[in-house]
């Protein structure tokens, strides 16, 4: 069902700047009107300073305008369950509370939503 965003979180992988953890995270993010951006991880030397694949996919979008979205793969080594952190699932939260989030299960999608991921969130309606 989503096979062509789990590739396309495969390729931005190859991007990622990870020399600290060594640990390649690619996402890529779907967006209402079915346009793709992709995010790597970012890391840091100020390692507070390191930006999740998620994070940098999300933020892509909604510096161009993007903020309805369906789903957004995540995956780290090949074929190996890769779940997003807690703080992504915060800021994917506040504008995406209902997608799906698409995981690569030993080379099968797992399909979860996000609310399923995160329940009980505190989010823009809550203030
Ligand atoms: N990482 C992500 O990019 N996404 C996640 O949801 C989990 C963690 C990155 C952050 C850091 O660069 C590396 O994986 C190890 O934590």
């Amino acid at each position: 069902m989503y096979k062509e965003l789990i590739e396309k979180a495969y390729e931005v992988r190859e991007s990622a700047y990870a020399p600290y953890s060594n640990f390649k995270v690619g996402a890529a993010l779907l967006t209402k009107d079915d346009k793709i951006f992709t995010g790597c991880n970012v890391e840091c030397a100020s390692f507070g300073g390191t930006n999740c694949a998620e994070r940098t996919a999300l933020f892509k979008a909604i510096s161009e305008g993007y903020r309805e979205f369906k789903a957004i793969a995540v995956v780290g080594k090949k074929g190996v369950l890769t779940p997003p952190c807690g703080i992504c699932r915060q800021v994917l939260n506040e504008f995406a509370n209902d997608i799906d989030v698409v995981l690569d299960d030993n080379n099968k999608e797992k399909i979860i939503k996000l609310n399923e991921l995160l329940p009980y969130s505190f989010g823009p309606n809550d203030l």
